[in-house]
């Protein structure tokens, strides 16, 4: 009885201390892929074009199944016809998704997806919700020249059981009250998440729309909540500093992020990250450049 007991205690004790030290790597891509336009910008070719190197490099930054990391994608300007497009050339029986179109919450407009590996995580808990004063329904909000989404998943690692939160958005590109009132509904659905299924480690990612130091960067950044991982001392490789390049070989804009934390919790370590280079094989595959950040879930 005594030995039992003993044995039952030993056990709880390596199972938590192996729970414990079960450290995670996670890459998390956030990525503006451009919506599959008809009316198409300079040097934009048709999306039946651009998929072909976005998947391809989509793929050789999934490719690493845990020793980069398990990669979870924050997508946006994503249509019902490009998340299909996406999903079948990673691998339709191994990719998922939450999320659904911005305009009527079903296939309709954009998606701000999660694209995450079934057969390596588990789905605890999805939402989405609308940036505006009302998130249950579609709708606009502060001015914004679209509908507006933040995107929630928990996330279980199957074979460690370890958790963490991936929330993904895309903020307005007309109104700055828009972009600063929609942050904080994002952030307020985080801790409403985390106050259900936490305390867990957060990931968020997104095309702001803002520049470091404008307007919905600051609002976050002024929280203390999530760390921006250009400012959290891992090392940041190739040469590309800018995300935003309007289908040209130069960049604009810094505007796409992977943030995470809680900051005070200090959850997660970072070890590197990069703007990829968005000209594959001669073809601009998106507007944007990919986020792509190694992480640890400590
Ligand atoms: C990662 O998983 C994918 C999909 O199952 C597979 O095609 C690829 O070969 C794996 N890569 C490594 C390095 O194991
Ligand atoms: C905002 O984005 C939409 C959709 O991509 C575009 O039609 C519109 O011109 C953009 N507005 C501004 C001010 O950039």
């Amino acid at each position: 009885m005594q030995l039992h007991a003993l044995f039952s205690a030993a056990c709880l004790l390596a199972a938590s201390s192996i729970a414990m030290a079960d450290s995670l790597p996670l890459r998390v891509v956030s990525f503006n892929i451009r919506y599959a336009a008809t009316v198409r910008e300079t040097n934009e070719r048709p999306w039946s074009e651009r998929r072909v190197g976005l998947i391809e490099q989509l793929k050789a930054v999934t490719s690493a199944n845990g020793t980069a990391g398990v990669a979870v994608l924050g997508l946006q300007e994503v249509l019902d016809g490009q998340l299909s497009d996406i999903k079948n050339g990673l691998g339709a029986a191994t990719w998922a998704h939450v999320g659904f179109g911005r305009d009527d919450g079903a296939k309709a407009g954009e998606y701000s997806p999660i694209l995450y590996r079934a057969d390596l995580l588990r789905l605890v808990y999805s939402e989405m919700k609308w940036l505006s004063p009302t998130p249950d329904r579609a709708s606009f909000g502060w001015g914004a020249g679209s509908r507006r989404v933040v995107t929630i998943a928990v996330l279980e690692h199957a074979a460690s059981g370890r958790r963490f939160l991936h929330a993904n958005t895309h903020l307005d590109n007309v109104s700055a009250l828009a972009r600063t009132e929609g942050i904080k509904v994002a952030l307020a659905r985080v801790q409403a998440v985390q106050a259900l299924h936490g305390p867990l480690g957060v990931v968020l990612t997104g095309d702001f729309n803002s520049e470091p130091g404008g307007d919905a960067y600051a609002t976050l950044e002024s929280t203390g909540y999530l760390t921006e991982v250009w400012y959290s001392g891992a090392a940041r490789r190739g040469t590309n500093q800018l995300t935003y390049t309007g289908f040209s070989a130069t960049g604009k804009s810094r505007i796409d992020f992977v943030w995470f934390g809680p900051t005070a919790e200090s959850r997660f370590s970072a070890q590197q990250f990069e703007f990829l280079g968005n000209d594959v094989n001669g073809i601009f595959i998106s507007d944007h450049r990919a986020v792509v950040a190694d992480l640890t879930l400590l």
